[in-house]
């Protein structure tokens, strides 16, 4: 029984480490920003987060995992627009309901889309690119993390305006080890986050050919947007955010929320996610309100296109 006596109260969440499960390998952008916004969020809270890579189904073995978890603040995850709002156009089956079935916790960062190519391909910029994809499809071969992935989706919108050419795609378990790939030359392009890419782009070990935001990134100034690269409609922003299972206690969702707040303050943090392009969240979208309403905007905005496009 708990003892009251002297006014102490009893040890309040959490008392033990808290795993977040990543839905994709090591080494990509969303374990990049697990990785540093758990890092600060440990210290808030007084326990470690300890990241966990479920890769596996575009992310959603992973966050199937996570969401059906026992709800008690210990296990959560770092999903995405993938994972959030386009898996459930993408698997019919899906095992879990982000709109109703799960606990918001908040937004963790933007991270911009960028057409990205191995560096020797032979097209100088996004008109000749799309030239040569039109002209020979069958030529190019597209890295992607799994159907309904971040990755998948964006190159699938991609694709959409150009008239949808029969590319082969290469499905990996997640875009860090796809990344590796397109560095060495294996595979020829692929549409992934700005956050795993950025310091590639700026060695030039690859080649960006647009970013499909409305603005250029400060971290990649010299990448043009799809817009001044001729592409005005390709346009999608990309994020990350933590999200646990339905039925968490109140004490853990607000101190999960505050200690996201805090990391999200931090100067340290903010400026490892900044050299890397994340966009920072809003105060709105920091808030489990504001993210599931983000999730639902963007999967309204998604679901007629990925449900009509092809599945490979
Ligand atoms: C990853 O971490 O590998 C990515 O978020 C994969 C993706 O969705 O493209």
């Amino acid at each position: 029984a708990l003892s009251f006596a002297g006014g102490a109260q009893a040890q309040g969440y959490p008392t033990k480490p808290i795993t977040m499960i990543v839905p994709f390998a090591a080494g990509g952008p969303t374990d990049i920003i697990a990785r540093i916004v758990a890092d600060n969020m440990s210290k808030t809270l007084g326990q470690q987060i300890v990241i966990e890579n479920v890769a596996g189904a575009g992310g959603t073995t992973g966050i199937t995992r996570a969401v059906t978890a026992a709800p008690d603040g210990y296990t959560i995850a770092m999903g995405h627009l993938g994972t959030f709002s386009a898996a459930p156009a993408t698997y019919p089956g899906l095992k879990y309901d982000p709109i109703n079935g799960m606990q918001t916790i908040g937004l963790a960062g933007g991270t911009p889309i960028l057409i990205v190519a191995r560096k020797n391909l032979e097209a100088p910029d996004l008109k000749a690119f799309v030239a040569a994809v039109k002209a020979n499809p069958d030529k190019f071969n597209e890295a992607h993390a799994g159907l309904g992935s971040v990755s998948w989706t964006t190159c699938t919108l991609f694709k959409g305006i150009l008239g949808t050419p029969k590319i082969n795609a290469v499905a990996y378990r997640g875009t860090g080890p796809a990344l590796n790939d397109l560095v060495s030359g294996q595979v020829d392009f692929m549409c992934d986050q700005i956050v795993s890419v950025a310091e590639q782009v700026r060695s030039n070990t690859i080649k960006a050919y647009a970013i499909a935001s409305a603005e250029r990134s400060p971290a990649l100034p010299d990448v043009p947007t799809t817009k001044e690269a001729g592409l005005p409609d390709y346009q999608i922003e990309a994020w990350n955010g933590i999200a646990g299972p339905k039925g968490m206690p109140k004490e853990a969702v607000d101190k999960l929320v505050d200690a996201l707040n805090k990391a999200l303050n931090d100067e340290g943090t903010k400026k490892r996610l900044l050299d890397l392009g994340t966009v920072l969240p809003t105060a709105e979208e920091r808030t489990p309100a504001g993210f599931a309403a983000l999730i639902k905007r963007d999967a309204d905005k998604l679901t007629p296109a990925l449900s009509a496009a092809p599945k490979q």
